[in-house]
């Protein structure tokens, strides 16, 4: 049985205010026996302060984003070290904001990948078509070269530690939601596709969707058979909202 996982990325959004009321409003109503695992992913600046106020609280911190190289002369670069001495246990990698604005590519995604794991962090990896890929009808081509060079270059032993995350690009932000459909059918590709890894992946891999998950879209699409939860962007910034998409993955 897959535990399922509910992660906030907050992108770039925030404050030391704005994280205060956040994280305690999570606190406060997050059900008692929550029988899922909850992440937030704040920006690094706001790590240290969320760890100090998640305190005891069933909360995972995550980070965003990650560098390869250990500590030295890499000016603007947090290295997996330092995300686990602030107290990460997840880190978000390859993000399609981090492929889109920042030019990473499939194969720096799979080196960040490995590097999270082999430092004992868990990587979230992203993948996912923009629109004019899914009008051409390669949607699958896309996701199976992606996963694909995560498979060949950081090996397919990451997983099932390593979590997948289906974003579609064109659902990230926009309001639109993949149907449940649509999500289900790519996250069974994607689980077919870890089996090349091993049997244990496929079975024992999370598979998150992401991309404009809300607390009334939430239920239907943790109830597909490969949705194990989600990765949340904007909904992550308001409490209640969290809230409702946490129970709606608990129910
Ligand atoms: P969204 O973002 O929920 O605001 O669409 C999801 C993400 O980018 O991870």
């Amino acid at each position: 049985m897959r535990r399922p996982l509910v992660a906030g990325n907050w992108k770039m959004n925030g404050s030391r205010e704005i994280t205060k009321t956040l994280v305690t409003g999570i606190g406060s109503d997050l059900p008692g026996d929550c029988g899922i695992d909850v992440v937030v992913c704040p920006p690094y600046v706001y790590l240290d302060l969320c760890s100090d106020l998640l305190g005891l609280q069933p909360v995972s911190l995550g980070a965003q984003d990650l560098d390869i190289h250990g500590p030295g002369a890499f000016t603007g670069a947090i290295a997996a070290d330092m995300l686990l001495d602030v107290g990460c246990r997840y880190v978000i990698v390859g993000h399609s904001e981090r492929r889109s604005l920042y030019g990473e590519s499939d194969e720096s995604v799979a080196e960040k990948a490995a590097v999270a794991t082999a430092r004992g962090l868990t990587p979230i990896i992203c993948v996912g078509e923009t629109q004019e890929e899914r009008e051409d009808g390669i949607t699958a081509e896309v996701i199976r070269r992606q996963l694909g060079v995560v498979i060949e270059n950081a090996g397919g032993k990451i997983f099932p530690q390593a979590l997948v995350a289906y974003e579609p690009v064109w659902a990230i932000g926009t309001g639109l939601t993949a149907t449940d459909h649509q999500a289900q059918e790519v996250h069974a590709l994607i689980r077919e596709q870890l089996s090349d890894a091993s049997e244990e992946a496929a079975m024992g891999t999370r598979i998150l969707y992401g991309g404009s998950v809300k607390p009334d879209n939430a239920a239907g699409l943790f109830a597909q058979p490969d949705i194990d939860g989600g990765l949340i962007g904007g909904a992550s910034l308001k409490a209640a909202d969290f809230l409702g998409i946490i129970k709606a993955a608990n129910s």
